[in-house]
């Protein structure tokens, strides 16, 4: 975008830089000029001046897991609906993952979402390739011509990849292009079909569960795939880690230097399969919610550096699909147009994570996760820029989501946390309504 614009006297947060302090932004033709003490010159050569005083001024946000359902289900969620909920969120950078329908495999699909989300014009719209064709596990989908056309990531997400000789191939090729292998940890076997966690609430609910030990074992598989793989450029992500024995997994490879990242949602953070008691399918998820002990073990691990990412999991559903019993409902809880006030309210509030923490899980890391030059507000880069209110108080109402899908266990909570402004490559994308942005 061609002009200047300045934003000024926010409280500039940008863990790339070890940069906390009250200061401007500017941006010339779209990137980043200048961060610093701009002083008054330079603001009367600018077209436009944001006053930041008392926000946040951080590198966009980046989710690099979401559900646009499109093609397929677009009366879920389009990458259009889906673009406009991820600028209202602060998210300048989303990664769409390819459980659609027709599964995103080959280099058209590939080409097709990212026309899509420049049509929409307002968040970057990334997306992962399928590891296997149809998501069967079987036979590898073309992952050389997806990272060509700029896939940044391949994933079955949805399912795990069950055959560990298929996963092992997968790991090498992807290796050649130097593109991540994202995986949904779960080995079929131990989930038996499960609908919920596997304990005592499933015994008493009656439902058949899902045991922690699907998520491990396969985690356990891959990081022994890993260690004999050895390739320099092999790079495996751990998708929404959601138990306790999982983070030690993760925690000791770490240690061993392998290279391995993960990432958690923030249903694994704040709620409990006790949710689940009432048979409320807006609980229902996959990985399904689990125990306290998981989310302590969780928090500690994002505490110490563990997690390298906060994603969401956006998973739109229609609600005549959630309103079916618990047993036949999908799995999945739309979150992204309230995930900043939630991962505030799991980490912020009780002092897990300061912002620059929280920055550095929901923009830096990511971005490094996918390969992608941004996370940043370094000079020169791409001025995808997140303005907030930590302050601010609200309500979510999943009534004026964006998204096209209401399945949001959160309707009503209270979290802090605004996003006030999300601009995009120097444009503002999205910006809070005035009577909203004033409500405290
Ligand atoms: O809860 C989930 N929903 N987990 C998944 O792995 C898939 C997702 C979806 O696509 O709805
Ligand atoms: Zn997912």
């Amino acid at each position: 975008m061609a002009g200047k614009l300045l934003i000024k006297s926010g409280r500039v947060v940008d863990p790339a830089n070890d940069l906390d302090k009250k200061c401007d932004v500017l941006i010339i033709d779209g990137k980043i000029a200048e961060v610093g003490d701009l002083g008054p010159v330079v603001e009367e050569t600018v077209e436009e001046v944001i006053d930041a005083r008392g926000k946040l001024v951080t590198p966009g946000l980046i989710d690099i897991h979401v559900h646009f359902r499109e093609p397929g289900d677009e009366e879920e969620e389009t990458i259009a609906s889906g673009s406009m909920a991820a600028v209202a969120a602060g998210f300048t950078s989303v990664v769409c993952m390819p459980n659609t329908n027709p599964v995103i495999e080959n280099e058209t699909d590939v080409e097709y979402v990212h026309r899509k989300g420049r049509q929409a014009r307002k968040t970057h719209v990334y997306v992962m390739g399928a590891i296997t064709k149809r998501l069967e596990g079987v036979e590898l989908a073309e992952m050389g011509l997806m990272a060509e056309a700029g896939a940044v990531g391949f994933t079955d997400d949805g399912r795990g990849v069950q055959d560990p000789a298929v996963m092992r191939r997968a790991l090498k090729y992807a290796a050649m292009f130097d593109v991540v292998v994202a995986q949904h940890c779960q080995d079929d076997g131990f989930a038996d079909d499960g609908v919920m966690n596997s304990g005592y609430y499933s015994t008493i609910l009656g439902l058949p569960g899902i045991d922690g030990l699907a998520e491990e074992a396969m985690l356990w598989r891959d990081i022994q795939l890993l260690k004999r793989i050895q390739l320099e450029r092999a790079r495996y992500h751990v998708q929404h880690i959601s138990t306790a024995a999982a983070v030690e997994l993760i925690r000791t490879a770490k240690k061993e230097s392998l290279p391995i990242t993960c990432e958690v949602a923030p249903h694994h953070l704040l709620l409990t399969d006790e949710f689940c008691a009432e048979y409320d399918t807006n609980y229902k998820v996959n990985p399904p919610l689990r125990g306290q002990r998981d989310i302590e073990a969780l928090k500690q691990a994002i505490s110490e550096g563990v997690v390298d990412a906060l994603a969401t999991d956006h998973a739109p559903h229609l609600q005549s699909e959630k309103e079916l019993e618990f047993l036949a409902a999908p799995f999945g809880i739309a979150s992204l147009e309230c995930a900043l006030g939630l991962y505030v309210k799991a980490l912020i509030e009780p002092g897990i994570l300061d912002w620059p923490g929280l920055i550095r899980l929901m923009a830096e890391k990511p971005a490094r996760i996918i390969g992608v030059d941004k996370g940043t507000l370094s000079k020169g880069k791409q001025a995808d820029v997140t303005i907030i209110d930590a302050e601010a108080e609200y309500k979510i109402d999943v009534n004026k989501f964006r998204s096209k899908s209401r399945n949001c266990p959160y309707h009503d909570w209270t979290v802090k946390g605004k996003v006030e402004k999300t601009i995009v490559g120097g444009e503002i994308r999205f910006q809070a309504p005035e009577s909203v942005r004033s409500s405290g």
